[in-house]
Order: C-alpha cells, then sequence, then structure tokens
C-alpha cells in the first residue's frame, strides 16, 4: 500500500457519532458504481449509500423492489474497490431481511463478507426490529431508515410526504427511540415535516440524516443522479440539482456523433 494511502484516516461509525456531538454536519451520497464512488471520496464525503435506488437510476425500474441480494452485493463491491476513506454504507434490498432475523442477518453477512461494506441498512421500525437486533448481534453496525421507505410504496401508493398526521409522527418518533435502543449508529429520514425531523434529531443521541427532511438534522444524503441532474424528470422539492449533466452529456454526446459522420474526428493528431 502507498504511503499516501495509509495516511489516510477512514470514516468510522465512532466519527459519525462525534460529529453529532460538536455539531459538525455528515454529508452522505448515494454511488453505485467504482467511478463515480471514486470521485466522491476524493471529494471528501463522509459516507456513500451503496442504495437499492440502483434499482431505479441503474437499473430503470420504477421502483427499489426488483434489486436482489447479489445485485447489491455486485454494486457494493465495485463501491469498494474506489474507497479510501468515506464509510460505504449497503441497502439490504426489498425481501433480503423482512421474512425472519436469521433470513436478515444471513443477507448482511453475505454483504459484509462479499463486497467489504462497513455497514448495512434496513427501512422501517418495530417491524424489522428483530432483524436489526440480530445482524448488530454479529458487530455489523446498522443504519436504520424510517418516513418515506420506498420498499414499503406499495402500502403507502404515493412518494408524497410521510407523518404529517400526529399517529404515524409519533410511532416515527417511538421507532426512532427503538432503533438506537438496539444500537444502530445512524438513521436516515425520509420526506417528513421539517420540524418533525428536528425533533427526533434532538430527542436521539446517535446521528440523524435527512432527504426532504430540513436543516435541523445532523446531516444530508441525496441520490447523486438527482444532485448532478442526470435523472430527467425528478424534481421534488427537497432536491437541489448542483449541475445539470443530461443536457451536457447529451450535448457532448451530439457533438461526437456530428464529428464521427462529418470524419472531423478522429483527426490527424488523434490517430497513430
Ligand atoms: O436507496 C437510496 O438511495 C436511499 C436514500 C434515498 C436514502 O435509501
Amino acid at each position: 500500500m502507498s504511503t499516501a494511502k495509509k495516511d489516510i484516516k477512514k470514516v468510522t461509525t465512532h466519527q459519525l457519532q462525534e460529529m453529532k456531538t460538536r455539531g459538525e454536519k455528515i454529508s452522505m451520497l448515494t454511488a453505485y458504481d467504482y467511478s463515480f464512488a471514486q470521485i466522491l471520496d476524493d471529494a471528501g464525503i463522509d459516507v456513500i449509500l451503496v442504495g437499492d435506488s440502483a434499482s431505479n437510476v441503474m437499473a430503470g425500474h420504477d421502483s427499489t423492489l426488483p434489486i436482489t441480494l447479489d445485485h447489491m452485493i455486485y454494486h457494493a463491491q465495485s463501491v469498494i474497490r474506489a474507497v479510501d476513506r468515506a464509510l460505504v454504507v449497503v441497502d439490504l434490498p426489498f425481501g433480503s431481511y423482512q421474512g425472519n432475523s436469521s433470513e436478515a442477518l444471513r443477507s448482511a453477512i453475505r454483504i459484509m463478507k462479499e463486497s467489504g461494506a462497513h455497514a448495512v441498512k434496513l427501512e422501517g421500525g418495530s417491524e424489522i426490529i428483530e432483524s436489526a437486533k440480530r445482524i448488530l448481534s454479529a458487530g455489523i453496525p446498522v443504519m436504520g431508515h424510517l418516513g418515506l421507505i420506498p420498499q414499503s410504496i406499495y402500502k403507502f401508493g404515493t412518494y408524497t410526504v410521510r407523518a404529517k398526521e400526529k399517529e404515524e409522527a409519533e410511532k416515527l418518533i417511538q421507532d426512532a427511540k427503538l432503533l438506537e435502543e438496539a444500537g444502530c449508529f445512524a438513521i436516515v429520514l425520509e420526506k417528513i415535516p421539517a420540524t418533525l425531523a428536528t425533533q427526533v434529531a434532538q430527542s436521539i443521541n446517535i446521528p440523524v440524516i435527512g432527504i426532504g427532511a430540513g436543516s435541523g438534522v445532523d446531516g444530508q444524503v441525496l441520490v447523486i443522479h438527482d444532485l448532478l441532474g442526470i435523472t430527467k424528470e425528478f424534481s421534488p422539492r427537497f432536491l437541489r440539482r448542483y449541475l445539470n449533466l443530461y443536457s451536457e452529456i447529451k450535448n457532448g454526446v451530439s457533438q461526437y456523433i456530428k464529428d464521427v459522420k462529418a470524419v472531423d474526428f478522429p483527426n490527424d493528431k488523434e490517430q497513430y
């Protein structure tokens, strides 16, 4: 290993906890392949999530349900090869942990062993708590995910804001406490009112990472394709697009096509 690589201080779950304690916000983004993961890590991202959103943005499905454990391991392996610093968390896909806690543990062990990832993420609260505990008992760090949980989209019916009503908000607060008590190192809160998210972040000691959950939480996560403007027709209110790569890439490809047709590419300097 080169000296430079050896000197890189890796992000740990313990460090994320310290960041919350000293009020330093945590940055998290998704990545599903080697090239993007390398750029994100080089830029200094704290956490990379190999999200099951790969089902949407990489495979073109309209939900996260179809992606399999084998697919997630493939994506995680590619990401891990690129990362020197960030903590890499991998989503347990739909159907790989809800059945029973032994199956959940088997799935989490496969991810950790076969990809070299550092932690797993599960969606849900009381419904999956036995699975979370079983995985934690094997020494595998677990991140929770509450609010809009896309693996339950057919139960919700829509991708609208969750926990606006008192009953659902109260259950979410209880679930966050349950996940903390079980030993989860962090929780993602997706698409819930900002005041509720702030209340959760203030009432538990582990970091709360928001997506569409306002600024009062301990960190933020976005899907990288959304942030870069690669996804074409997705512009929820919570999303800030930092680039418009869809048209940048399209323009570049259109120019390449023109140059090939016009025999302008390759020119004399671009050949042997
Ligand atoms: O799969 C994913 O990308 C996620 C984030 C939206 C948090 O779970």
